[in-house]
Protein backbone atom coordinates (compact mmCIF):
# COMPACT_ATOMS: atom_id res chain seq x y z
CA UNK A 1 0.00 0.00 0.00
CA UNK A 2 1.59 3.61 -0.97
CA UNK A 3 2.86 5.64 1.60
CA UNK A 4 1.00 9.23 2.18
CA UNK A 5 1.57 12.23 4.57
CA UNK A 6 -0.68 12.38 7.31
CA UNK A 7 -1.43 16.35 6.83
CA UNK A 8 -2.33 15.68 3.19
CA UNK A 9 -4.53 12.37 4.24
CA UNK A 10 -6.46 14.68 6.41
CA UNK A 11 -6.72 17.28 3.46
CA UNK A 12 -8.39 14.85 1.59
CA UNK A 13 -10.66 12.99 4.22
CA UNK A 14 -11.79 15.50 5.88
CA UNK A 15 -12.35 18.25 3.49
CA UNK A 16 -9.90 20.32 5.26
CA UNK A 17 -7.50 22.93 3.96
CA UNK A 18 -3.45 22.45 4.50
CA UNK A 19 -3.89 24.80 7.55
CA UNK A 20 -6.82 23.64 9.08
CA UNK A 21 -4.98 20.17 8.92
CA UNK A 22 -2.24 21.69 10.46
CA UNK A 23 -4.48 23.24 13.51
CA UNK A 24 -5.99 19.81 13.86
CA UNK A 25 -2.64 18.12 14.46
CA UNK A 26 -1.15 20.65 16.65
CA UNK A 27 -4.31 20.49 18.74
CA UNK A 28 -3.93 16.47 19.00
CA UNK A 29 -7.36 15.70 17.62
CA UNK A 30 -5.81 13.39 14.98
CA UNK A 31 -4.94 10.01 16.03
CA UNK A 32 -2.88 7.32 13.71
CA UNK A 33 -3.33 3.47 14.77
CA UNK A 34 -4.84 4.78 18.38
CA UNK A 35 -2.10 6.45 18.76
CA UNK A 36 -2.37 10.91 19.01
CA UNK A 37 -0.30 12.48 16.04
CA UNK A 38 0.99 15.57 16.21
CA UNK A 39 3.29 15.50 12.79
CA UNK A 40 1.74 16.72 9.32
CA UNK A 41 4.97 15.17 7.81
CA UNK A 42 4.44 11.76 9.06
CA UNK A 43 4.14 8.93 6.34
CA UNK A 44 1.25 6.93 6.88
CA UNK A 45 -0.43 3.95 4.61
CA UNK A 46 -3.74 5.49 2.59
CA UNK A 47 -5.41 2.83 4.39
CA UNK A 48 -3.80 3.30 8.44
CA UNK A 49 -6.58 3.62 10.91
CA UNK A 50 -6.86 7.72 11.30
CA UNK A 51 -9.53 9.44 13.56
CA UNK A 52 -10.37 13.24 13.90
CA UNK A 53 -11.79 13.73 17.26
CA UNK A 54 -12.84 10.12 17.48
CA UNK A 55 -14.40 9.70 14.37
CA UNK A 56 -12.86 7.04 11.87
CA UNK A 57 -11.58 8.54 8.41
CA UNK A 58 -11.19 7.33 4.91
CA UNK A 59 -8.75 8.05 2.16
CA UNK A 60 -10.91 10.02 -0.23
CA UNK A 61 -12.17 7.86 -3.38
CA UNK A 62 -11.60 10.80 -6.03
CA UNK A 63 -10.11 13.96 -6.18
CA UNK A 64 -12.08 16.75 -8.11
CA UNK A 65 -9.62 19.68 -8.85
CA UNK A 66 -10.19 23.25 -10.46
CA UNK A 67 -7.17 24.24 -12.77
CA UNK A 68 -6.45 27.51 -14.32
CA UNK A 69 -5.51 26.35 -17.67
CA UNK A 70 -2.37 28.30 -19.39
CA UNK A 71 -2.00 29.21 -22.82
CA UNK A 72 0.24 26.15 -24.92
CA UNK A 73 -0.65 23.15 -22.80
CA UNK A 74 -3.27 20.50 -23.95
CA UNK A 75 -6.20 18.76 -22.48
CA UNK A 76 -5.07 15.46 -22.04
CA UNK A 77 -3.92 13.36 -19.43
CA UNK A 78 -0.46 12.34 -21.12
CA UNK A 79 1.16 13.67 -23.98
CA UNK A 80 4.82 12.19 -25.69
CA UNK A 81 5.79 15.82 -26.73
CA UNK A 82 3.53 18.89 -24.87
CA UNK A 83 2.75 19.45 -21.25
CA UNK A 84 -0.61 18.29 -20.38
CA UNK A 85 -3.01 19.71 -17.77
CA UNK A 86 -2.60 16.51 -15.36
CA UNK A 87 1.01 17.78 -15.38
CA UNK A 88 0.39 20.54 -12.71
CA UNK A 89 -1.14 18.22 -10.13
CA UNK A 90 1.07 15.29 -10.68
CA UNK A 91 3.74 15.88 -7.96
CA UNK A 92 1.04 16.29 -5.24
CA UNK A 93 -0.96 13.45 -6.45
CA UNK A 94 1.57 10.76 -8.22
CA UNK A 95 -0.30 7.86 -7.84
CA UNK A 96 -3.94 9.10 -9.70
CA UNK A 97 -4.62 9.03 -13.01
CA UNK A 98 -6.14 12.41 -13.35
CA UNK A 99 -7.59 13.51 -16.65
CA UNK A 100 -9.73 16.66 -17.71
CA UNK A 101 -13.46 15.98 -17.50
CA UNK A 102 -13.86 18.27 -20.95
CA UNK A 103 -11.47 19.89 -23.01
CA UNK A 104 -9.82 23.31 -24.16
CA UNK A 105 -7.70 23.81 -26.88
CA UNK A 106 -3.89 23.94 -26.50
CA UNK A 107 -4.31 27.74 -27.33
CA UNK A 108 -7.12 28.53 -25.00
CA UNK A 109 -6.95 28.87 -21.25
CA UNK A 110 -9.11 28.73 -18.10
CA UNK A 111 -11.17 26.88 -16.05
CA UNK A 112 -10.12 23.00 -16.37
CA UNK A 113 -11.79 20.57 -14.08
CA UNK A 114 -9.04 17.80 -13.34
CA UNK A 115 -10.59 14.14 -12.08
CA UNK A 116 -9.78 10.55 -11.70
CA UNK A 117 -13.85 10.05 -11.31
CA UNK A 118 -14.88 8.76 -14.87
CA UNK A 119 -18.27 8.21 -13.88
CA UNK A 120 -18.88 12.30 -12.59
CA UNK A 121 -16.72 13.22 -15.67
CA UNK A 122 -19.45 11.03 -18.46
CA UNK A 123 -22.18 12.43 -15.92
CA UNK A 124 -21.49 16.36 -16.58
CA UNK A 125 -20.47 15.96 -20.15
CA UNK A 126 -23.20 13.98 -20.86
CA UNK A 127 -25.68 16.32 -23.85
CA UNK A 128 -28.65 14.82 -21.58
CA UNK A 129 -27.22 16.91 -18.25
CA UNK A 130 -26.36 19.93 -20.69
CA UNK A 131 -24.19 21.52 -18.32
CA UNK A 132 -23.26 24.97 -19.60
CA UNK A 133 -19.72 26.52 -20.34
CA UNK A 134 -19.03 29.66 -20.12
CA UNK A 135 -16.38 31.54 -22.10
CA UNK A 136 -14.66 34.61 -22.16
CA UNK A 137 -14.09 35.71 -26.06
CA UNK A 138 -12.30 38.07 -28.13
CA UNK A 139 -12.59 38.15 -31.76
CA UNK A 140 -11.21 39.95 -34.52
CA UNK A 141 -14.37 41.51 -36.26
CA UNK A 142 -17.13 43.97 -34.29
CA UNK A 143 -19.57 41.84 -33.03
CA UNK A 144 -23.13 41.92 -34.73
CA UNK A 145 -26.42 41.40 -34.02
CA UNK A 146 -26.76 38.96 -36.66
CA UNK A 147 -24.09 37.15 -34.70
CA UNK A 148 -25.81 37.30 -31.89
CA UNK A 149 -29.36 36.07 -33.32
CA UNK A 150 -27.66 33.24 -35.03
CA UNK A 151 -26.13 32.23 -31.65
CA UNK A 152 -29.43 32.20 -30.23
CA UNK A 153 -31.05 30.19 -32.80
CA UNK A 154 -28.35 27.73 -32.96
CA UNK A 155 -25.77 27.93 -35.90
CA UNK A 156 -24.96 26.05 -38.63
CA UNK A 157 -21.72 24.82 -38.77
CA UNK A 158 -19.42 24.94 -42.36
CA UNK A 159 -19.67 21.22 -42.56
CA UNK A 160 -23.35 21.63 -42.01
CA UNK A 161 -23.84 20.42 -38.16
CA UNK A 162 -26.24 21.91 -36.88
CA UNK A 163 -25.41 23.74 -32.89
CA UNK A 164 -27.71 24.36 -30.32
CA UNK A 165 -28.49 27.17 -29.32
CA UNK A 166 -26.05 29.49 -27.65
CA UNK A 167 -25.87 32.34 -25.54
CA UNK A 168 -23.72 35.79 -26.79
CA UNK A 169 -23.69 38.59 -24.70
CA UNK A 170 -21.56 41.35 -26.23
CA UNK A 171 -19.18 43.06 -23.53
CA UNK A 172 -17.53 45.44 -25.75
CA UNK A 173 -17.11 46.10 -29.76
CA UNK A 174 -14.69 42.67 -29.86
CA UNK A 175 -15.83 41.25 -26.26
CA UNK A 176 -18.18 38.48 -25.59
CA UNK A 177 -19.23 36.24 -23.34
CA UNK A 178 -20.43 32.96 -24.71
CA UNK A 179 -22.64 30.57 -22.74
CA UNK A 180 -22.66 26.85 -24.82
CA UNK A 181 -24.76 23.80 -23.41
CA UNK A 182 -22.60 20.96 -25.53
CA UNK A 183 -19.27 20.38 -26.42
CA UNK A 184 -17.78 20.16 -30.03
CA UNK A 185 -14.49 20.32 -31.23
CA UNK A 186 -13.25 23.82 -31.27
CA UNK A 187 -17.04 24.75 -31.27
CA UNK A 188 -16.38 28.66 -30.55
CA UNK A 189 -13.98 28.93 -33.23
CA UNK A 190 -15.67 27.29 -35.92
CA UNK A 191 -19.19 29.25 -35.00
CA UNK A 192 -17.52 32.96 -35.61
CA UNK A 193 -15.87 31.50 -38.50
CA UNK A 194 -19.39 31.47 -39.60
CA UNK A 195 -19.78 35.16 -39.53
CA UNK A 196 -16.50 35.25 -40.90
CA UNK A 197 -14.15 35.97 -37.33
CA UNK A 198 -11.40 34.96 -36.11
CA UNK A 199 -11.12 34.01 -32.30
CA UNK A 200 -8.33 35.82 -31.00
CA UNK A 201 -8.45 34.75 -26.97
CA UNK A 202 -10.54 32.40 -25.28
CA UNK A 203 -10.86 31.22 -21.64
CA UNK A 204 -13.65 29.12 -20.24
CA UNK A 205 -15.02 31.12 -16.84
CA UNK A 206 -17.50 28.91 -15.73
CA UNK A 207 -18.48 24.96 -15.68
CA UNK A 208 -22.41 25.46 -14.87
CA UNK A 209 -22.71 27.67 -11.67
CA UNK A 210 -19.22 27.36 -10.58
CA UNK A 211 -16.99 30.02 -11.67
CA UNK A 212 -13.52 29.89 -12.27
CA UNK A 213 -11.52 30.98 -9.00
CA UNK A 214 -10.05 34.60 -9.86
CA UNK A 215 -7.82 33.79 -6.92
CA UNK A 216 -5.69 30.97 -9.25
CA UNK A 217 -3.00 31.99 -11.58
CA UNK A 218 -2.26 30.43 -14.95
CA UNK A 219 -1.26 27.19 -13.89
CA UNK A 220 -2.27 26.89 -10.43
CA UNK A 221 -5.41 24.46 -8.95
CA UNK A 222 -7.29 23.74 -6.29
CA UNK A 223 -9.92 21.35 -5.06
CA UNK A 224 -13.15 21.95 -5.67
CA UNK A 225 -15.30 22.88 -2.53
CA UNK A 226 -18.06 20.83 -1.69
CA UNK A 227 -20.90 22.79 -2.43
CA UNK A 228 -19.49 23.67 -5.74
CA UNK A 229 -19.02 19.26 -6.55
CA UNK A 230 -23.04 19.56 -5.52
CA UNK A 231 -23.91 22.09 -7.60
CA UNK A 232 -22.18 20.26 -10.54
CA UNK A 233 -23.77 17.03 -9.26
CA UNK A 234 -27.62 18.73 -10.04
CA UNK A 235 -27.68 18.13 -5.94
N1 LIG B 1 -14.49 26.42 -28.30
C1 LIG B 1 -13.32 26.50 -28.97
O1 LIG B 1 -13.28 26.80 -30.15
N2 LIG B 1 -12.19 26.24 -28.29
C2 LIG B 1 -12.16 25.92 -26.98
O2 LIG B 1 -11.08 25.72 -26.41
C3 LIG B 1 -13.40 25.85 -26.30
C4 LIG B 1 -14.54 26.10 -26.98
Amino acid sequence: MALIRLDKFLCGAASVTRSEAKKLLAGGFVTVEGNICRAGDMKISEDAAVTLRGAPLRREQYVYLMLNKPKGVVSASRDARDKTVADFAKAEFPRRTLFPAGRLDKDSEGFILLTDDGAFAHDILSPRRHVSKTYLVEVDAPLTEEMQAGFAQGVTLADGQGMLPAQLLPLGPYLAQVVLSQGVYHQIKRMFGVYGAGVVSLKRTAIGGVLLDEGLAPGAYRRLTQKELESLRGK
